[in-house]
């Protein structure tokens, strides 16, 4: 793009409000479930496996067949291609053939009459199961030497000779659970036979393409024959890039085996079990440091578990091991990045993708050390940041724009950190039942799709003959914005108000081979894909007025007022009436791939980010010692989207993003029994963070840089960094704990996520060990 286009001048003024606003508070936003149903809709339920891991012996599905209101019941048996409804490597199922591998797992497919038929129906399925030894826990995994993938290696230096060496040492070992995704809207799809064998799909997806192609191949279809289109979604957190297939893919094999249009609008407590959550982790470490708390050496161990199957397991693990560093230089470092399989369900994507689990294990070592040494562990923090001379990573990335030494030195000081821990220590002083905690924690996150490939979009841009706009892109809408941020791009190349933009359903047949939206790079990708579709058309406009008003292209400028043509200034929709009937295109798509990226998996080198996006919080929280409870009393987050393409957007995802992040390492916590089934699987057992759980002091500041690399607006990316700010307040509480034992220079034992049941638990260990 152009170094400074004067279009962007445009972007200058106040954000626009997201694009549905106004119809996501009335109810008209329509949603997959909204959209009205025409007669002979079947709905659809799956029979589920009830056990972790087992043969299946015989199915009698005869009760279900005659049960009130079914039409149709389908086994793996039924389905004309692949049985696949996997991201890589095909091995998901759509439905169970031979063993089951999780309990909840899809085994027969019913087609009813009603939601409530299907589901009723659904049940009376007699299935003999010849029970196998199942794997539930890490830890059998790992004694069973079950893995999705080799183990993988990180390297740099030699860490165990240069831990002989180190002035000190300390080692430990935490875990951090997994997290549901509770989207509002749940999985839901609805598929429509069309002619000569074509099929057209509504999904809640993240990711349109790889439905169609699944889709396409499971019913024997070519991808020109099956179209995916989503409006919008109501939530997704990557819980829709690959789990929306099952459902799509059970309303497609309904609709081309009935004839008839199917819903699959999946029941909320059935949605928990059987779609896939952020992988938990298990951290250990041994750490070489000095007397000022600097890394010297790092062996880190990472292990995973990645549920029954592959989903994007490996992608996810590597990316927790490229944050892994966060801001800091480690110098020898080892990570080990351990890929269990078990038989629960599938981990799969959730907002930064394993970028948070492998952060929160550095900032646990840096409160480590920090803690051994007896300083405040911002100390230890700003001794161990990126700087000159100490700024390539461990995957051999050099960090180009590190300005994590400036945002935190900015927020230190706005938030008064200094003066509030020395407040949080007075007041721990004084108080026996209540502790306060305090804690600052920075950010860096990858911008980019690990997987290269993937960094690519298209667009589609209409200008009508009356100087409206249609502007269509592969992005997918979550609530995060991308809608409007895009429009706002194609806008301001026009020079035209917002409003003469109409933003239009992603659909697979408009721009094809989309990549998910998902990596926080949506609007990046499609947002340059869509700018470079209307400088086509702006382009074309501008040889066209120039050549009929008799004047040079440099004298055409496209403003706020209109097309300033030589002396003259022609309104928009005049514009494109003239060029219409002096027959000029006014329809073009757009392309966009990353620059400059490249990466070496085996190696694990190269890189594989265009950019990174940064962060700091200061969260102080008070715990209470008696019952484990805490509160989180105040948050200030300083944050870098470089030059914003909407800042009320992006503060709105910085918010969102924080409290998700709480919620993970504090309430939401996935509890299975001994049999492998999800006991926490309703909101009235699993607690994602309320309004009341938001600290009452929140802020958040924009920090004013703009990106270093060419982006669009050169903004950057927001979806996703924001959520590991929430580390801080894991970090706060940890101090907290702490202080319930000041003399003792040792860190809190503290799983995540920290409940009361944990922090009473990490609060006696503290105080007798
Ligand atoms: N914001 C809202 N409101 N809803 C969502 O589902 N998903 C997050 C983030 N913000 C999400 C969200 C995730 S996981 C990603 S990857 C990005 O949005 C995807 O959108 P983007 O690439 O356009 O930022
Ligand atoms: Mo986001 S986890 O990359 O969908």
């Amino acid at each position: 793009m152009a170094e400074r286009d004067p279009a962007w001048k445009v972007l200058e003024k106040p954000s626009h409000p997201h694009d549905s606003a106004h119809m996501h508070v009335t109810g008209e936003a329509r949603y997959t479930d909204d959209v009205s149903e025409p007669l002979g809709m079947l709905h659809l339920a799956f029979g589920q496996s009830s056990e972790a891991r087992a043969r299946i012996v015989s199915m009698d599905l005869s009760e279900v067949k005659a049960a009130e209101g079914v039409v149709a019941v389908f086994t793996a048996a039924d389905i004309p291609g692949a049985n696949d409804v996997s991201p890589v490597a095909h091995d998901d199922r759509l439905l169970a053939t031979g063993d089951v591998i999780c309990h909840g797992q899809p085994v027969f497919l019913v087609a009813a009459t009603s939601q409530r038929a299907a589901r009723k129906a659904a049940r009376l399925g007699r299935v003999e199961y010849e029970p196998l030894p199942a794997l539930l826990s890490m830890e059998q995994a790992r004694a069973a030497d079950s893995l999705i993938e080799t183990t993988q290696h990180m390297v740099r230096g030699d860490a165990a000779k240069a831990m002989e060496s180190c002035p000190r040492r300390l080692s430990g070992r935490f875990e951090m659970g997994g997290q549901d995704h509770f989207y509002l809207e749940g999985q839901v799809a609805v598929a429509t036979p069309g002619e000569d064998g074509q099929v057209h799909i509504l999904s809640s997806t993240q990711h349109p393409s790889e439905i169609q192609h699944l889709v396409a191949d499971m019913l024997g279809l070519s991808s020109a024959d099956v179209t995916v289109e989503v409006r919008r979604m109501g939530g997704a957190f990557g819980g829709k890039e690959t789990q929306a297939a099952l459902f799509a893919a059970a309303a497609a094999l309904v609709a081309h085996k009935t004839g008839r249009p199917a819903k699959f609008r999946c029941d909320r407590d059935d949605d928990m079990v059987m779609t896939g959550k952020r992988h938990p982790f298990e951290v250990s470490y041994d750490v070489g440091y000095d007397d000022e708390g600097r890394l010297l050496a790092l062996s880190l161990r990472l292990a995973s578990d990645c549920g029954a199957t592959e989903d994007l397991s490996p992608a996810i693990n590597d990316r927790a091991m490229f944050h892994a560093d966060n801001c800091y230089y480690l110098a020898d470092v080892e990570i080990v990045s351990e890929r269990l399989k078990t038989n629960t369900v599938s981990a799969t994507a959730f907002r930064g993708f394993g970028g948070p689990q492998g952060m929160l294990a550095i900032e646990r070592i840096i409160d480590h050390i920090a803690a051994r040494l007896g300083k405040d562990p911002l100390e230890v923090r700003l001794a161990n940041l990126y700087g000159p001379g100490r700024d390539v990573t461990q995957y051999g990335m050099t960090v180009a724009d590190n300005i994590a030494p400036q945002m935190i030195a900015r927020l230190r000081e706005t938030a008064r950190y200094d003066e509030r821990a020395v407040e949080v220590e007075a007041f721990n002083a004084v108080n026996p039942v209540i502790k306060k905690g305090i804690a600052l924690t920075p950010v860096k996150f990858g911008i980019s799709f690990t997987t290269t490939h993937l960094n690519q979009a298209g667009a589609l841009v209409h200008v009508y003959a009356d100087g409206s706009i249609q502007v269509n892109h592969g992005g997918t809408e979550m609530g995060q914005g991308v809608y409007v941020k895009v429009a706002q791009v194609v806008a301001d190349v026009f020079g035209v108000p917002f409003s003469q933009v109409r933003i239009t359903a992603t659909r697979t047949d408009k721009v094809p081979n989309t990549s998910a939206t998902a990596a926080s790079s949506g609007a990046d990708l499609n947002g340059m894909a869509a700018y470079k579709a209307a400088m086509t058309i702006r382009q074309r406009l501008t040889a066209f007025l120039a050549r009929t008003h008799g004047c040079g292209e440099a004298e055409v400028c496209f403003t706020a007022d209109g097309i300033r043509v030589g002396s003259e200034t022609v309104p928009f929709r005049l514009a494109a009436r003239k060029a219409h009937i002096g027959r000029i295109s006014l329809s073009s798509t757009g392309y966009y791939a990353t620059p400059d990226i490249a990466y070496d998996r085996a190696a694990h080198r190269g890189r594989p980010f265009y950019y990174f996006a940064y962060g700091a919080a200061v969260s102080e929280v008070a715990i209470d010692t008696l019952t484990g409870e805490h509160k989180v009393l105040a948050v200030d987050i300083l944050h870098d989207v470089g030059r914003s393409l909407n800042p009320v957007i992006d503060v709105g995802q910085i918010e969102g993003g924080f409290i998700q992040g709480q919620g993970w390492l504090t309430t939401e916590e996935l509890v299975w029994d001994d049999k492998g089934r999800l006991l926490t699987h309703s909101p009235a057992t699993y607690k994602i963070p309320t309004a009341s759980d938001r600290a009452k002091h929140f802020t958040v500041t924009l920090w004013d840089g703009e990106n270093v690399e060419p982006t669009i607006n050169r903004s950057k990316a927001v979806g996703e960094p924001p959520f590991m700010l929430a580390i801080s307040v894991f970090s706060a509480l940890n101090r907290a704990i702490a202080a319930t034992a000041p003399a003792k220079e040792d860190l809190p034992q503290l799983d995540a996520p920290a409940t009361p049941e944990r922090i009473l638990k990490a609060i006696a260990g503290h105080r007798t060990s």
